[in-house]
């Protein structure tokens, strides 16, 4: 049976961004655990998929997936407003393969992120980011994201994290 065309949702120079599909996986994986220390269980990843289909985004060029997209949608206390409750996107993770950086595509997985996240009706999104990581911190710093916050000890490691969020949509 011939595949079927996978739909793309924007794109990022030569690049395509386009929803995960569960053959995308394995590259994801892949990219995964060449350029970020956290790792998780094969399972997971189909968790979010299964179901977060909207929000898992990969960029894609001449049929190779180098970067991707995870998030959750939750609801609960807002980063942003002292007190509300928000639907929030939490982007668990985002990376691009080392010899694709530096070509807009984190950012357009990012900036695709929420739009897609707006969609399913969040009207802020959050991470969170190891305070060593300052190459991350400025991207999303000149997406608009503030920090809201800093958790001692999150990683592993001892790192500690910022949370950092932005209001989207509306
Ligand atoms: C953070 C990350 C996703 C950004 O991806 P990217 O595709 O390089 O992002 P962009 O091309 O949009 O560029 C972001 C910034 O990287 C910098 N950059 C430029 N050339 C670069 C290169 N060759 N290599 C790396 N970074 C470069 C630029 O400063 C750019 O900022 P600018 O838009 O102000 O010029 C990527 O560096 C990555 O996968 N890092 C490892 C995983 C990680 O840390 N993820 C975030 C966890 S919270």
């Amino acid at each position: 049976m011939p595949k079927l065309q996978k739909a793309i949702v924007a794109r990022a120079g030569e690049y395509q961004i386009r929803l995960c599909d569960r053959d995308d996986i394995a590259a994801v994986i892949d990219i995964n655990a060449k350029t970020l220390p956290e790792h998780y269980s094969d399972h997971f990843y189909y968790e979010i998929l299964a179901e977060f289909p909207e929000t898992f985004l990969v960029a894609e060029l001449g049929g190779q997936v180098v970067g991707y997209i995870m998030c959750r949608i939750e609801y609960g206390f807002s980063h942003l407003r002292r007190l509300g409750l928000a639907r929030k996107g939490h982007v668990v993770s985002v990376a691009v393969r080392e010899e694709h950086r530096g070509r807009g595509v984190g950012t357009n997985l990012v900036l695709t992120s929420h739009a897609e996240l707006a969609k399913k009706g969040s009207t802020e999104s959050y991470l969170e980011v190891r305070v060593s990581n300052s190459l991350a911190i400025a991207l999303y710093e000149k997406l608009g994201y503030k920090v809201t916050g800093r958790l001692e000890a999150y990683y592993k490691d001892g790192e500690a994290a910022l949370v950092m969020a932005i209001q989207i949509g509306q």
